[in-house]
């Protein structure tokens, strides 16, 4: 089994571009859960089924064929631009409730991780508490509100302060900070501050 450093946090908190320069600075592999639940909704709206169908959703979450790099594509179709979209934004949190989806994307990201070559940064809600309790270093990153908000810029603060509410009281699996992880408000610090921090963190002994 590769390395991992896993980063959890709520939407905006900066997760996915402080993980992508982390791994870059380490020349380790990234994974963006948030984009594999993000395809996994594209899929059951593009089909037309109803987002809180637990049933149909976890049929296509078992059956899918997802890769996040360098495009996000979910069963030969590209979804790059469409996870970003309003409708995606709005199901997603129903999709990520799901039990048994859930546990078919932990599947894949293990698998995933496993085999990468060196070590892999990997961002989500789950990451440090579900998918991966021994990682080498666990992360919890934060931001107050208003900047989450400006830094998801069209989906507004209160479509943020919704998905927020909605992973963190979900029963399967909801967003919490592990008793170890480090936490790293990201409000008024640049991504290289945040990098440098987390590198450092890594070569701390415990
Ligand atoms: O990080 P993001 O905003 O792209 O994530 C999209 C949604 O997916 C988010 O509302 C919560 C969910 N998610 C999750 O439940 N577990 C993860 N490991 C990653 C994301």
């Amino acid at each position: 089994m590769s390395e991992i450093i896993a980063i959890d946090g709520p939407a905006g908190s900066g997760k996915s571009t402080v993980a992508r320069a982390v791994a870059a600075a380490l020349g380790w592999s990234f994974l963006d859960t948030g984009a594999m639940y993000r395809a996994l909704t594209a899929e059951v709206l593009r089909r037309g089924i109803d987002p809180h169908d637990d049933e149909a959703v976890a049929a296509i979450a078992a059956d899918a064929t997802i890769s996040t790099v360098p495009r996000v594509v979910i069963n030969g179709v590209d979804v790059d631009e469409t996870i970003r979209s309003e409708p995606v934004n709005v199901a997603v949190s129903a999709v990520a409730a799901n039990p048994a989806a859930r546990r078919a994307m932990v599947t894949r990201q293990r698998a995933w991780a496993a085999a990468q070559p060196v070590g892999t940064v990997v961002e989500g809600r789950d990451i440090a508490t579900v998918v991966f309790p021994d990682a080498r270093l666990k992360v919890y990153l934060t931001a107050s509100l208003d900047e989450r908000a400006r830094r998801r810029g069209d989906e507004g603060a209160h479509s943020v302060a919704r998905r927020d509410s909605a992973d963190r009281d979900r029963v399967a699996s909801p967003l919490r900070q592990a008793s170890d992880a480090v936490v790293v408000d990201t409000t008024d610090l640049s991504i290289d501050q945040v990098v440098e921090e987390i590198v450092r963190w890594l070569k701390t002994p415990n």
